[in-house]
């Protein structure tokens, strides 16, 4: 599957003449439905205008590592942290040259050293600066370091020379770049998710319910559909728009949450309990609003179905996944629920960093032990889970 929908891709920008086909490919990474958000060094900034890029992507253009305006908004490391993919293009032969040797002595070189993400660069030189050996043995350790390279298209140049150096075409790039995400590990899996809160009716007009914003279940959702699976989503009550391709069902309470998830999950290969599931619920929902008349008054809660040992339980159990959001002892409570909950693997998070955060660091726990994932934004980190999980299918089921 070819798609950059809700991708965000970070543009770096460096001093070439090709810069100027940086407005193209911007436009038609938007058009793919990305977000662009673009770093350019000081050079880049002679051929092509920040500005020019700025309107383009509607986001304000990064250049100074040092810049006190942008470390108040967007720092370097949420930079790093934000992007899915980190595409230098043009990427001339000194800055080839810097990534090499692990240079951070300008914004975007630092980001590179920064970044979870994929990087892939576009060179673009002149002929005989391409084919130099210093420059073709930098390609050589880049592309051991797993960076993508793209390109270069051989014809005549803007220096008048003919041979291999012109950066590849917009659209030729843009399409390299959804490759990257057409990874299809999951092909012919069914993923059930739950995500977001649940809220327990107090009367007509309160309810108990919690922070989930559904933004880490939502991003697996759409990672899961990119590396090929067929996604449902069974959702608390969230203000998030369904990701491409996901049949989404609404829920509000816990009890609705797990007869939802009873009716699909017998179709699942793999269940991701992301949700925040209230654990007690008002024994009893008054029918008309409660009037204000004591100065204290008392609620009883009842525990709630916990939905995810339900699904663990089942004798034709799907592969089980679960999350802890914890505020202390984060392994140790992830390694306890794995067991008492009796999943294949848990994602542990902290729960004040994560809750409605746009980025996430997690702790997989599994019967083998545990290891951090690098953090990153939620989607990144999303398809490292589910990279994890992949990785374990075969032995657990189906
Ligand atoms: O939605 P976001 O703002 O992006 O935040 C993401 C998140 C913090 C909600 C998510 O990353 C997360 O950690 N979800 C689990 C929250 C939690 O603390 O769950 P828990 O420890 O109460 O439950 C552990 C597991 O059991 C979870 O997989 C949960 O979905 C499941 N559970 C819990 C109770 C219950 N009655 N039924 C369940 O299925």
């Amino acid at each position: 599957m070819l798609s950059l929908t809700n991708k965000h891709i970070l543009l770096g920008i460096t001093g070439g003449i090709a810069a100027y086909k940086c407005a193209e490919l911007a436009r038609l990474f938007i058009k793919a439905g990305a977000q662009v958000r673009v770093v350019m060094t000081r050079a880049a900034t002679e051929f092509v205008t920040p500005l020019t890029m700025q309107a383009l992507t509607s986001n304000r253009v990064h250049i100074d590592l040092l810049d006190a305006e942008a470390e108040a908004g967007m720092g370097h490391i949420e930079l790093a942290r934000w992007a899915d993919l980190i595409l230098i293009a043009p990427a001339t032969a000194d800055f080839l040259a810097r990534m090499t040797h692990g240079r951070a002595d300008d914004l975007l070189s630092t980001l590179i050293l920064a970044t979870p993400a994929p990087v892939a660069v576009a060179p673009a030189m002149n002929q005989g600066m391409w084919a130099d050996a210093a420059t073709q043995a930098n390609l050589q350790v880049l592309g051991q370091r797993q960076v993508h390279i793209f390109g270069p298209d051989s014809g005549e140049q803007a220096c008048g020379d003919v041979g291999a150096g012109r950066m590849i075409e917009p659209l030729a790039l843009s399409a390299a770049c959804a490759e990257l995400f057409a990874t299809g590990f999951l092909a012919g899996k069914h993923v059930v998710l739950t995500g977001g809160p649940t809220r327990e009716a107090i009367d007509p007009v309160r309810f108990l319910s919690n922070h989930s914003s559904g933004k880490m279940a939502y991003a697996l959702a759409a990672e899961a559909v990119a590396a090929g699976a067929r996604v449902t989503l069974i959702s608390g009550p969230v203000s998030l728009p369904t990701p491409k391709d996901v049949t989404r069902i609404d829920v509000v309470s816990a009890r609705q949450m797990l007869d939802a998830t009873l009716d699909i999950v017998g179709e699942a290969d793999i269940f991701i309990g992301v949700a925040a599931v209230a654990d007690y619920r008002p024994e009893d929902s008054a029918i008309e609003k409660i009037k204000k008349h004591a100065d204290t008054m008392q609620l009883t809660l009842v525990k709630n179905p916990d939905i995810i040992s339900t699904v663990a339980n089942l004798a034709d159990k799907p592969f089980v996944v679960g999350f802890a959001a914890e505020t202390e002892k984060l392994i140790e409570h992830g390694k306890e629920k794995l067991q008492k909950k009796n999943l294949d693997l848990l994602f542990a998070n902290n729960a004040t960093d994560t809750f409605n955060s746009d980025a996430v660091a997690v702790t997989v726990i599994s019967a083998d032990g545990e290891q951090a994932i690098k953090p990153g934004s939620k989607q990144t980190v999303a398809r490292l889970l589910l990279q994890e999980i992949a990785q374990r299918l075969p032995a657990a089921k189906k």
